[in-house]
């Protein structure tokens, strides 16, 4: 989980399921989204601008993989891999978006609260 000044920050969900990413090459540098906001998922896209989020840099490996199953719900303990964390996380997410004190208003982008986003 990310921390800003000590507290942790709550990404958004962006997909419940891992991206499948094919025809990687070896050394390449990639930026993975940790915020969640990128439309280029599971790549940053420089969303996070704002959020306390920084993406993070992976190193294709030496040793090529057909498909890569990389964390596009953005709570895996083992970024950027698919740890299945994604598999209870929705009840997680809605309980703790219920639970959250801050204020969710239409001109914040994310809720670091919680990981709520406004519909746009
Ligand atoms: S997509 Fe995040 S753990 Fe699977």
């Amino acid at each position: 989980m990310e921390k800003l000044f000590g507290s942790a920050l709550y990404p958004a969900v962006a997909t419940y399921g891992p991206c499948n990413e094919q025809n990687l090459s070896p050394r390449d540098v990639k930026l993975w989204c940790r915020c969640g906001l990128s439309k280029k998922q599971p790549w940053c896209d420089g969303s996070h601008s704002g959020t306390g989020f920084l993406p993070l840099k992976w190193v294709v490996p030496e040793r090529p993989q057909t498909v890569y199953q990389l964390c596009a719900c953005k709570y895996t303990s083992c970024a950027p891999y698919c740890d299945a964390t994604h598999v209870n996380l929705p009840v997680d997410v809605l309980k703790r978006q219920r639970q959250c004190q801050g204020m969710h208003i239409e001109t914040v982008k994310l809720c670091t609260g919680c990981g709520w986003v406004p519909d746009f």
